[in-house]
């Protein structure tokens, strides 16, 4: 196991092109779905320092599917999340990347932390079916654009390989 290396580029896409192998590699050596998805948000924070990053898994309850959350870094966070609801349940529901670019406008988002400003996720499939969410926060409005998606999903495609 090697230290992450961050790149010090002022771009946001040269920081992606260095984060992505690094992830790439850390997952090479490990097929333990928690533990590569720790390590993907530790990677992902450390690059960035964004104020929130973690995955949400679709798990089977007494009363059907929920998300519940899974690895992640930063504050506490709400423990589970219903289908269709807010940014994440929306985006397991449309089975689609969502970006809000200002979350207050965004009329079912769940709000675990006051600071949050802006948000991605991304769904992870397997078989056409959503497994789990990237969920990645910002206290910055419109902090994500169409740079973080590409390198986001194609870090979900990784982690994919683990479902
Ligand atoms: N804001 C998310 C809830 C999860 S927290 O941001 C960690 C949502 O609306 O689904």
């Amino acid at each position: 196991m090697e230290e992450l290396l961050v790149s010090n580029s002022h771009s946001k896409e040269e920081k992606y092109k260095f984060l992505v192998p690094q992830i790439e590699n850390l997952l090479k050596s490990e097929n333990d779905l928690i533990a590569c998805l720790a390590n993907v948000c530790a990677a992902i924070r450390e690059t960035f320092g964004f104020l929130w990053i973690g995955f949400y898994l679709v798990k089977d309850t007494d009363t059907g599917k929920e998300l519940v959350l899974g690895p992640f870094q930063g504050p506490l966070a709400c423990t589970r999340i219903s289908f269709g609801k807010g940014v994440c349940g929306k985006a397991w529901e449309e089975k689609r990347l969502i970006r809000v670019t200002d979350v207050n406008k965004f009329p079912d988002h769940i709000a675990c932390s006051s600071l949050s400003k802006s948000e991605v996720v991304v769904p992870l499939l397997h078989k056409n079916e959503v497994m789990a969410v990237l969920d990645i926060d910002s206290e910055i409005y419109a902090c994500f654009d169409e740079i973080d998606e590409r390198y986001l999903v194609e870090i979900c495609k990784l982690a994919e390989s683990k479902l």
